[in-house]
């Protein structure tokens, strides 16, 4: 798949390798040309960088990986997506630790209003990046929950979280992000506040048959 991400930081850069590292062709893009460049440089695998523009052009496929106060002003940089699936793994997360949208809207919800001619996926936000390459607790692979509108957009993401050793988990359509996010600030306050640190994973948990 062409996979372009848009955002240099943490989740960006190890999802650009592991992708890459997949046999995926990827695109890391960057407010700054010269900041995307030098992170791919870095990072290796025949990964290019650039813009965020030139990763918008570039992918079938782009992760949102930067901060929820960023939105508008990657949305002027990247332009409409049409066409495209959007993977969104934002926390809408202020710097008290609360969300800043959440209960009756997401922001997987906002972004699905603010780019209509794409495909928003859910997908991503439960997992701490440093979990990304070593998916596997107590021998289970930790649960990619995922939700969209768009069977397509599910059927991609999915594989891509098959092959990266992940278990998927369709949660039905994209308004259930409004629980996937709070989800993700439980695991934050379990691991940073409640003292019990990031080394445990969200896995679902079935009876024979109910695999999610
Ligand atoms: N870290 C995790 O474990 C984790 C897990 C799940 C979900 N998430 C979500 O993933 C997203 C990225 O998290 P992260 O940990 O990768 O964050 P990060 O390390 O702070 O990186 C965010 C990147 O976003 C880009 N960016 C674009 N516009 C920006 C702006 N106005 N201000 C600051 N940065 C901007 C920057 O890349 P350029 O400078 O190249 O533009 C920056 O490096 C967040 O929404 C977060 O909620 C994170």
């Amino acid at each position: 798949m062409k996979i372009s991400i848009i955002g240099t930081g943490r989740m960006g850069r190890t999802l650009a390798a592991l992708w890459a590292q997949l046999g995926h062709d990827v695109f890391l893009g960057s407010r700054e040309a010269a900041v995307g460049q030098q992170v791919v440089a870095e990072l290796g695998h025949n990964i290019q960088g650039g813009t965020q523009a030139e990763a918008a052009e570039f992918g079938s496929i782009l992760l949102f990986a930067f901060p929820w106060h960023a939105l508008i002003d990657v949305q002027r940089a990247v332009g409409q997506l049409e066409g495209k699936i959007i993977l969104d793994c934002i926390n809408p997360i202020m710097s008290s630790g609360s969300l800043a949208v959440g209960h009756k809207w997401s922001a997987g919800e906002e972004i699905a209003q603010q780019f209509p001619r794409a495909q928003v996926v859910k997908a991503f936000n439960t997992l701490y990046v440093d979990h990304l390459r070593q998916p596997l607790f107590g021998g289970k692979p930790a649960t990619l929950y995922y939700c969209s509108d768009h069977t397509p957009a599910k059927e991609a993401t999915a594989a891509l979280g098959s092959q990266m050793g992940l278990a998927p988990v369709d949660c039905g359509p994209l308004k259930h992000a409004r629980y996937l996010e709070p989800l993700a600030v439980f695991w934050l306050q379990m691991a940073f506040h409640m003292g019990y640190g990031p080394e445990f994973a969200l896995q679902w948990v079935g009876r024979e048959g109910v695999s999610g």
